[in-house]
């Protein structure tokens, strides 16, 4: 009787309270900036210069109307940038399209379209059965000036200078004490450091992210405990900015009100730097296999040595490396074909992403293969690609979205087992994630589109003579020979991802 009614309960809180960091574990989220991935009136052709830093016009019924556009390349989530009310003036640098300088926490965004139009949003997503998650600021607001000649009544409800650490810009980032109580921002656009230190900012954040997270509810429960309504929590996730800014012991308190999985960005690649605030927060942005993953394939003569030894670095020094978010490109850095055009090394970058350990995280206009340099340009509308779904790294995103979809389908400790590489040489890298006979197997090369095609013969994959394989990306079929090594099909230097061919039915791959 008891058991029955523990197992009655655990029931309910996994259907009602959604995206518990064991869920987002199988997640894939797309990421894009509200203002630049789709406009309400589905233009195509809508100008949008990057470089100019003002709204361009992208809303949430916009995305709501381009799900088939995200879902179509196996995402099963989205990350939206901040959707509180910004600083309304046009500086020095642009408009607030970003969503990083706010001013009123209980305001929404106009410009991103109604408090009804992100219900609405949500509901969509979750009637795809796909997860919302929502990013949040909590180190500053936003002030068009200087630090030392702020307004404090333009904020809500941190509407008095007592709520904020008194003014000094970020300037000496050795110095734990600078990068928290500090202001980032300048002069001409300063981002008021909120001091939360103080009880009074914390309680006011932490009933703030409560809030926020049940409320863009389209139906809402009337009591937690009913079954029929499993649609109470509406947004999924929090995608959570400049977290190194803010002391340690903040970040506990608010992520147990989100009562969601939160994900943190501290931007530092030095894994014995980033990873402690795993113990703070359930996940983290991954920059310290950021830059080595970048690093590898950004050019043909990229180290493929320090991507291996990153994995076991973060796997080690990480709480847990299964909880992190992958990524190689977004709205902070330059895009990875700023760097080089080769659409094999893009490929690759992709593929990594998508099947290494944690959650991927692809930044839209990736998958177009966009350009765009440092911040702003980095920022382009994805309209104006016209939403190619025929494109190159639309349809490899898709593919290795589709096999990691069907490993965790597979296999429900897929996500938890912990990647590892077990090859290397100068221009390869092989990892092998999931439990021996349902694993996955990734082969990736920074040769670029001239290499040479060759057959790898892969040791340590765990796969045993005679297993019939299928290597996804070209469909072809591939039987482990009788040492038990992996025949591989290396050609144009273009990833490869191999998985049993009786795992495969019924993923519309291969078929
Ligand atoms: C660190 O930064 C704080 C805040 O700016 C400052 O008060 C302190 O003197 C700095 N410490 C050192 C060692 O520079
Ligand atoms: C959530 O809704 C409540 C009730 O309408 C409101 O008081 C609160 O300010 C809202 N929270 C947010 C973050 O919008
Ligand atoms: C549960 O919620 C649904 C939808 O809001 C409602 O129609 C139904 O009456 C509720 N059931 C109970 C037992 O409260």
């Amino acid at each position: 009787m008891v058991l029955l009614r523990l197992a009655w309960f655990a029931g309910l809180v996994v259907s009602a309270i959604a995206a518990t960091p064991d869920q987002w574990r199988s997640q894939s989220i797309y990421f894009m900036l509200t203002d630049r991935f789709a406009r309400t009136d589905g233009s195509t052709t809508a100008s949008c210069d990057a470089s100019m830093r003002r709204y361009c016009g992208g809303t949430w019924k916009g995305i709501e109307n381009k799900l088939d556009y995200i879902q179509g390349m196996g995402f099963t989530a989205i990350w939206i940038t901040p959707v509180t009310a910004q600083l309304p003036e046009d500086t020095k640098y642009g408009e607030a399209y970003h969503g990083y300088w706010q001013q009123d926490i209980y305001g929404l965004n106009s410009h991103y379209g109604t408090a009804d139009d992100l219900k609405d949003l949500a509901s969509a997503l979750h009637k795809r059965g796909m997860y919302l998650m929502v990013d949040v600021v909590a180190n500053h607001m936003g002030y068009a000036g200087s630090g030392d000649s702020v307004n404090y009544a333009v904020f809500g409800p941190f509407n008095e200078k007592k709520y904020f650490h008194s003014y000094c810009e970020v300037n000496d980032y050795s110095n734990q004490t600078n990068v928290q109580d500090c202001w980032l921002g300048d002069t001409t656009v300063s981002l008021p450091d909120l001091d939360t230190d103080s009880e009074d900012v914390q309680s006011i954040w932490y009933n703030w992210v409560g809030s926020l997270v049940s409320n863009y509810s389209s139906e809402q429960s009337s009591s937690p405990f009913n079954d029929t309504n499993t649609d109470t929590t509406q947004v999924d996730g929090l995608r959570v900015d400049t977290v190194k800014h803010v002391e340690k012991s903040f970040w506990p308190g608010y992520n147990k009100a989100a009562g969601v999985y939160c994900i943190g960005e501290v931007f530092d690649g030095d894994a014995h730097y980033t990873c402690p605030y795993q113990e703070v927060m359930d996940g983290l942005l991954n920059y310290p296999m950021y830059y080595p993953l970048l690093a590898a394939f950004k050019s043909t003569s990229g180290s493929m040595s320090d991507l291996y030894n990153m994995i076991n670095t973060v796997k080690s020094t990480c709480a847990d490396s299964t909880l992190l978010g992958n990524f190689v490109e977004n709205h902070d850095n330059p895009r990875f074909a700023s760097y080089t055009d080769d659409m094999s090394l893009a490929k690759n970058a992709a593929a990594f992403t998508i099947m290494a350990d944690g959650i991927p995280i692809i930044y839209a206009g990736q998958e177009q293969h966009y350009s765009g340099g440092s911040d702003p340009n980095n920022r382009e509308a994805t309209w104006l690609s016209k939403y190619n779904t025929n494109s190159e790294l639309y349809q490899l995103i898709a593919k290795a979205n589709a096999i990691r979809n069907q490993a965790i389908y597979k296999s429900d400790k897929y996500t938890t087992y912990k990647n590892y590489p077990i090859y290397k040489d100068d221009t390869t890298l092989a990892m092998r994630k999931g439990y021996s006979g349902s694993q996955t197997i990734t082969v990736l090369s920074n040769l670029g589109e001239s290499g040479s095609s060759y057959t790898l013969s892969l040791p340590d994959t765990e796969f045993k003579a005679g297993d019939k394989l299928v290597e996804i990306i070209t469909c072809t079929s591939v039987t482990v020979d009788s040492s038990g090594k992996v025949p591989v099909p290396m050609a144009k230097g273009q990833p490869r991802i191999l998985y049993p061919s009786s795992l495969i039915q019924g993923a519309s791959l291969c078929a």
